[in-house]
């Protein structure tokens, strides 16, 4: 059943404070979004906030966060009005269409792996596609479908576990269990191929897609000084996508997408 942020919204926000998603999922989010001052940005599933917030500081000239989740919501507001950046706020689905825009970049962190099918996936992605200037680039970050089922349980010593108790089938569902100080918390997302995100974006418009592996920010000392399982068996992945034709630096790309879901596609 898919998860009810209603309920958790609080908890979630707890979970982002874990070491690796400053360390890593939040350097390699910033890093390929590029510098986001002057841009039009919109964070879509962007929860209570955490990625629409940072985009606005490091200079994004306007930036609007949608979420289904009204508590998401609310939590963001809440921190835009005790902190006030500038953000806007929206509650929406984003397998309908969403009135607002254009927008030189699109970002989603933890979005399309809420699709449970090929249709709900295609709705997101025109959505995406729909929101962007032409010239507009799309980045997200969504649980890894290549993913070494096998090899997961080195990610205790991060603060999770990924688990997929009916394994790699289509629409079947991924757990997420977080353990916070409060107790575990667990969400639940869904398995598509990759091969099912490169069809939706291409049909959605986008003639560009490279996929991209976590890195782990230079430096970093905060977090377990040993990244190496995460990185050997990453359980993120990255996509960043442009609209219109291949770009022809590599006409193979879009191919590439599932045949070498390990490595960077630049
Ligand atoms: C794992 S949380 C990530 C939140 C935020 N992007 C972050 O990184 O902190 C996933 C979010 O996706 C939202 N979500 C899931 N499906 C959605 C949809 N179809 N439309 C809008 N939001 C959705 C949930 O409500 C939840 O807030």
């Amino acid at each position: 059943m898919a998860t009810d942020y209603d309920a958790i919204a609080e908890d979630y926000r707890r979970a982002k404070a874990q070491p690796w998603r400053e360390a890593i999922e939040a350097f390699t989010l910033m890093e390929l979004a590029g510098p986001p001052a002057g841009l039009a940005v919109a964070d879509l599933a962007c929860g209570e906030g955490y990625y629409t917030r940072r985009l606005r500081r490091a200079g994004a000239a306007r930036a609007l966060g949608v979420d289904r989740s009204s508590a998401m919501i609310e939590l963001a507001r809440a921190e835009e009005a005790a902190r006030p950046l500038g953000v806007e706020y929206a509650v929406g689905d984003c397998t309908e269409p969403i009135a607002a825009g254009p927008f030189d970049l699109v970002v989603a962190a933890y979005l399309l792996n809420y699709a449970r099918d090929r249709a709900e996936l295609a709705a997101m992605c025109r959505g995406v596609a729909r929101l962007l200037k032409p010239t507009g680039r799309f980045i997200a970050v969504d649980t890894n479908p290549d993913l070494d089922l096998d090899r997961t349980s080195a990610f205790r010593g991060y603060g999770f576990e990924v688990e997929a108790p009916r394994g790699a089938e289509e629409g079947a569902p991924i757990h997420w269990t977080f353990h916070l100080e409060s107790g575990p918390l667990r969400v639940e997302n869904y398995h598509l191929p990759a091969e099912a995100r490169l069809e939706a974006l291409r049909d959605a418009g986008f003639g560009s897609v490279r996929r991209h592996d976590p890195r782990v920010a230079p430096g970093d000392g905060a977090g377990p000084a040993d990244w190496g399982p995460f990185r050997a068996n990453p359980p993120i992945t990255y996509l960043e996508a442009s609209l219109g034709p291949p770009d022809g630096r590599k006409p193979s790309a879009l191919g590439i997408l599932g045949l070498n879901p390990g490595g960077d596609m630049v």
